[in-house]
């Protein structure tokens, strides 16, 4: 009948409306949690919001000059003039990288005249920065490197470690770094448990300037460290993040590397322009991997390249003809050479005024591990109580974990971080 009709699409309306509804109030991500704020991120948002004048943030890791602004190096702003002056075309690099810039970059590491180089036995490739650089080498491990998926982080290490190697499908395993009691090298712990290491597992080592406790190896014990990991078959993957930044001598911060490399180690090595170039936001690095022979690093490159098409398809090059301009033009290299040697020296010396403006406040704790360290960071042994003071009451941030970025002080803020920092530790 007509009113059946009429019930039946008044149902079929209500249905339409009632589907609607449930379309508009459910949603693909209702199951997406909230996740945690990144930790060291975090600690500029809190510091923006501050309206204290006298306010510190030493949580980041980028350079800042005397004047806690940030530093474009007088080489990088040639090169760049350079480069323009060219008019050269935008076309897509090709997978690896610009070809130039692969070379200086491992020439760097390794030096020019290493063996490896001369015999062709490595390949390089530009990376997305260190990170980008990182995680190529997790995804060719957990691809290629099939005997086990244990990865060995020092402990502590950089806090982008774990997620970059889990994510990549690896497992994260730790072996003692650091010592809290000295603030130092735990060498006769790192040794023990390296020894333990199972056969053919991944070790990570900060080449230089390790982040974030600012702790080194001295060569006799990185002599020492290379022979256990030979005698433990162990695969070295090489983070240097600090070429030049630590010691102010490019040569000397890849020290290790390239004994290591002398000793035989086949090691994979993660290179990044970001601090020593002050080049952070041009995403330069250098993925490189020293192989058995030529042959084999033509077939590990052929990977390589598989690997990278589908993720990036190829790297950004503004950064890479920056690097490889500062790099192969002499002039321009050696003026590289200087400013590397003045960022690493001013941080040495805020290192010394904290110690010494410290006295003169009158603390008579042991302040010579801020010294020892080396590089951006500076582990103070502070605990997050200090920590939490020192932010609540005198506006200095920094991780909890008592990380400084040394970076941030200055001749100007140095004898107030100095100051609050004996108020929180008396
Ligand atoms: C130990 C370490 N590795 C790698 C990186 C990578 O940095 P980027 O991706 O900016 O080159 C950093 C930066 O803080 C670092 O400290």
């Amino acid at each position: 009948t007509p009113d059946d009709h009429s019930t039946r699409v008044h149902e079929g309306i209500l249905l339409q409306c009632y589907a609607t509804l449930l379309l508009c109030c459910s949603s693909w991500w209702s199951e997406v949690q909230m996740g945690p704020p990144d930790p060291i991120l975090g600690v500029t948002e809190a510091f923006k919001r501050d309206t204290n004048p006298k306010k510190m943030n030493l949580g980041v890791g980028a350079y800042r000059d005397d004047n806690g602004k940030p530093y474009v190096l007088s080489c990088v702003r040639k090169a760049e003039a350079q480069i323009a002056a060219k008019k050269l075309d935008k076309e897509y690099l090709p997978i690896g990288g610009l070809a130039e810039f692969n070379k200086a970059c491992a020439q760097l590491a390794l030096g020019s005249d290493n063996e490896v180089l001369k015999s062709g036995r490595s390949i390089t490739v530009q990376s997305i920065s260190g990170t980008g650089s990182l995680r190529v080498g997790a995804n060719f491990l957990s691809r290629f490197h099939t005997a086990t998926r244990d990865v060995y982080l020092p402990k502590p290490s950089w806090g982008n470690h774990t997620p970059i190697f889990r994510d990549a499908g690896m497992q994260l395993k730790a072996y003692t770094y650091y010592d809290p009691k000295t603030c130092g090298f735990d060498f006769k712990g790192a040794l023990h448990d390296i020894s333990k290491i199972p056969e053919k597992s991944i070790i990570v080592l900060h080449a230089c300037a390790h982040n974030p406790t600012g702790v080194d190896p001295r060569p006799e014990q990185w002599k020492e460290m290379s022979a256990v990991i030979k005698k433990r078959n162990l695969l070295v993957f090489f983070d240097m993040a600090y070429q030049g930044f630590a010691s102010g001598d490019i040569d000397r911060d890849a020290w290790a590397v390239r004994h290591f490399i002398e000793q035989g180690h086949n090691v994979v090595l993660s290179q990044s322009f970001a601090k020593n170039m002050g080049l952070y936001g041009e995403r330069v690095g250098g993925f490189t991997m020293v192989c058995k022979d030529a042959e084999e690093a033509k077939r590990v490159e052929s990977q390589l390249k598989i690997l990278i098409r589908p993720i990036y398809s190829n790297p950004p090059m503004n950064g890479a003809r920056i690097a490889a301009t500062i790099l192969n033009t002499p002039e321009l290299y050696k003026e590289w050479l200087v400013e590397v040697k003045s960022m690493a020296d001013r941080i040495i010396k805020m290192r010394d005024l904290l110690v010494s403006n410290l006295k003169k406040e009158g603390s008579t704790h042991n302040w010579q591990h801020v010294t020892d360290q080396i590089g951006m960071f500076c582990f103070t042994g502070l605990n997050p109580e200090q920590v939490e003071r020192l932010t609540k009451d005198y506006s200095v941030y920094m991780t909890k974990d008592g990380r400084i970025s040394v970076a941030g002080v200055t001749s100007g803020n140095v004898e107030y971080l100095a100051h609050a920092v004996h108020a929180v530790t008396k």
